[in-house]
C-alpha cells in the first residue's frame, strides 16, 4: 500500500498532519527524525512530510535531517513538504538562510498566493493561513521558487519543482488554515500521484482475516473489555473472527459512572449476544483498598494494580476450564504507541492505565488489532461494525473513573453522590444536543462544605464542579462556552435533585494551564 511518511520534528500537530493524510485516503505513519536512511528506506515512503517542531535549526541538539537524505529523495524522486520548522529544515540543509527571530508569530494571517503551481492549485488569490513561528527563510538556494508570502512572511511557501521539495511556514493540518485540506490534497494527488488505498471496509475483512489466521483454529483470547469504545471494537472484531473463543472479563471497578456496569453487561450479553462474557464484581475489594487514599497517584497506581490482580484471578480460573486460552487482546490504538515528541508525556500518563501488563510467567501473547488506527478511524470501524452509538461517541473516561474526580478520600456516600450530578449534567447536554460537540463533560466533587438555604432551611453541603471541554486530542483543551440558561437548568436540577450538593460551580480554565482532570 502506498504510504506517506512523516518524519517528526516535535510539532504538537504531528499526529493530525497524519490523521489528515488518512482522511484524504492514504496510509501515513510518524516516524522518529533521526531514523536512519536505510530503516526510512525500508518503509518505501512515496512522499515524506517534515512536520513542525519548537526548535531553531541553529540551536545545539535541535533536530536535523541524517546526512544523505536529500541523496535518498533525489535519487528516489520521493516528494517531500516541509511543514514549519520542515520548510527551515530544508532550506537550512541545502544551503540557504533561516533568520532568527525572538518574537513569535502566533494565529490567523492572511496569505497572499503569487504562482500557486502544483502545491497551491486552486486556492484563491488571498487566504487565511494559521501560522506559529519565530524564524523566517531569509534566502534560498537555487532552483527554489517564492509560491506565496504574508504582510511579515516574504517566504510563507515554496517550490522547487524540478527536486520536489515544497515548504509551506504556515500549518496546512490544522482547521484554522482555510484551504489546509485542499494543499495536502494538492501535495498527495498532484504531486506524489500516491494511490488512495486506505479505506476502512478493506481494513475490517484484512483485519479479521489476520485475527483468525493468527489465533488458528483452536486457541482462545482473552479481552479486559471496559466498555469504553477501543476495547468495545476489538471485541466485536475479535468475536467475528473466532466467535465464542472470544473470553471478554468485564470489571466493576467501583469507580464507573451512574449504571455503568449494567449498560455495559446488558449492550455485549443481550444486544450482542456475547457467549462468553464474564462479568467480575470486585466494588467492595476497590473501594476498601481505596479507604482512607487521598494521593491521586496513590489512588491510580492502587486501582491499576487491583485490576491486574482481579483480571489474573478469572483468567486463571477461566484456564481451568479452558486450557487453550493463548492470548491476550488490547485495545491498543496508533497515539498510545508512536509517542511523538510532543505527546510523549501525556500518552505515557494515559497508557499506564489504559494497557494492562500482566506478569511474564502467564505466557499469553498479546494481539493489538486496533494498533495502526487513530480514535476516529476506530469509531468508524465501530460502526460499520454495528456498535450502538452511545459507545461510539462516548466521551473519553479515565482508566480510574471517578477516583480522581473525587478529591481526597473517596467513599461510597461521595461516589453516590457524584453518579446522580454526574447523570443530570449528561442528560442535559444530551438535551441541548452538545454532547457530540464536546471532548468531554463531567462533574467533579469538591470536598468543601458551604453555607445554602432551601426553603426555610440552613443546609450545610459539598460543592460540585462542573468540567465541560472542547479539545481534538486532550493535548490542548477550552472550556466551552455554555448557554448561561443550560448552565443555569443543570445547577438548578443538580442542587434540587442531588442530596448533599448545595452549590454549584462551573470550571472556566483552559488546558494549559490547567489539566482537564482534577487529579
Ligand atoms: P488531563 O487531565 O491530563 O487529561 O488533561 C487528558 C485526557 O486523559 C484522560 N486521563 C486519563 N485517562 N487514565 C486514563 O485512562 C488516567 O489516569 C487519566 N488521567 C487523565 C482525561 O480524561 C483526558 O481525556
Amino acid at each position: 500500500m502506498d504510504k506517506i511518511c512523516i518524519l517528526d520534528m516535535g510539532s504538537q500537530y504531528t499526529h493530525l498532519i497524519a490523521r489528515r493524510i488518512r482522511e484524504l485516503g492514504v496510509y501515513s505513519e510518524i516516524l522518529p527524525n533521526n531514523i536512519s536512511i536505510d530503516e526510512l528506506k525500508r518503509h518505501r515512503p512515496i512522499g515524506i512530510i517534515l512536520s513542525g517542531g519548537p526548535s531553531s535549526v541553529y540551536e545545539e541538539d535541535s533536530p536535523q535531517l541524517t546526512k544523505d537524505f536529500f541523496k535518498l529523495t533525489k535519487i528516489d524522486k520521493i516528494p517531500v513538504l516541509g511543514i514549519c520548522y520542515g520548510l527551515h529544515l530544508i532550506i537550512h540543509h541545502l544551503g540557504g538562510k533561516i533568520k532568527p527571530f525572538t518574537k513569535k508569530e502566533y494565529g490567523k494571517t492572511e496569505l497572499e498566493i503569487i504562482k500557486p503551481g502544483k502545491l497551491l492549485e486552486s486556492l484563491n488569490n488571498r487566504e487565511t493561513v494559521w501560522m506559529s513561528h519565530g524564524d523566517q527563510v531569509e534566502n534560498m538556494p537555487e532552483g527554489f521558487e517564492i509560491i506565496a508570502r504574508t504582510a511579515t512572511c516574504p517566504i510563507a511557501a515554496y517550490a522547487n519543482e524540478d527536486l520536489k521539495l515544497f515548504g509551506v511556514q504556515f500549518h496546512p493540518e490544522v482547521v484554522h488554515t482555510q484551504s489546509g485540506t485542499k494543499i495536502l490534497k494538492n501535495f498527495i494527488e498532484n504531486i506524489v500521484h500516491a494511490k488512495k488505498e486506505w479505506n476502512l471496509e478493506n481494513w475490517i475483512e484484512n483485519s479479521i482475516e489476520n485475527i483468525k489466521k493468527e489465533v488458528g483454529p483452536k486457541n482462545r483470547v482473552i479481552l479486559g473489555l471496559s466498555g469504553g469504545v477501543d476495547s468495545s471494537v476489538v471485541a466485536i472484531l475479535l468475536q467475528k473472527a473466532i466467535g465464542n473463543r472470544l473470553h471478554s472479563i468485564f470489571v466493576n471497578n467501583g469507580v464507573l459512572r451512574k449504571n455503568e456496569e449494567i449498560q455495559v453487561v446488558r449492550t455485549f450479553e443481550q444486544d450482542l449476544n456475547f457467549e462468553n462474557f464474564h462479568y467480575v464484581n470486585a466494588e467492595d475489594l476497590f473501594l476498601e483498598r481505596l479507604e482512607n487514599i487521598d494521593d491521586p497517584e496513590e489512588k491510580r497506581r492502587i486501582i491499576g494494580h487491583t485490576f491486574i490482580e482481579v483480571f489474573e484471578n478469572k483468567t486463571i480460573e477461566l484456564e481451568k476450564v479452558y486450557p487453550d486460552i493463548k492470548y491476550l487482546a488490547q485495545g491498543t490504538i496508533y497515539p498510545d504507541r508512536v509517542e511523538t515528541s510532543a505527546t510523549s508525556n501525556a500518552s505515557v500518563k494515559i497508557k499506564s492505565h489504559h494497557n494492562l501488563t500482566l506478569p511474564d510467567d502467564m505466557m499469553l501473547k498479546i494481539i493489538e488489532p486496533l494498533k495502526e488506527l487513530y480514535k476516529d478511524e476506530v469509531r468508524k470501524i465501530g460502526l460499520q461494525l454495528g456498535l450502538p452509538e452511545n459507545i461510539v461517541f462516548r466521551h473519553p473516561f479515565p482508566g480510574p473513573g471517578l477516583a480522581v474526580r473525587i478529591i481526597g478520600p473517596i467513599e461510597k456516600k461521595k461516589l453516590d453522590i457524584l453518579r446522580d450530578a454526574d447523570e443530570i449534567l449528561i442528560e442535559e447536554i444530551r438535551k441541548a444536543k452538545i454532547y457530540d460537540n464536546v471532548w468531554q463533560a463531567f462533574c467533579v466533587f469538591l470536598p468543601l462544605k458551604t453555607v445554602g438555604i432551601m426553603g426555610d432551611y440552613r443546609t450545610y453541603e459539598y460543592i460540585c464542579a462542573i468540567r465541560v471541554v472542547e479539545s481534538l486530542d486532550a493535548m490542548t483543551a477550552n472550556f466551552a462556552k455554555l448557554d448561561w440558561e443550560l448552565l443555569e437548568k443543570i445547577s438548578t436540577r443538580i442542587i434540587n435533585e442531588v442530596k448533599g450538593i448545595n452549590r454549584v460551580v462551573y470550571d472556566i480554565s483552559h488546558k494549559p494551564p490547567s489539566t482537564i482532570e482534577y487529579e
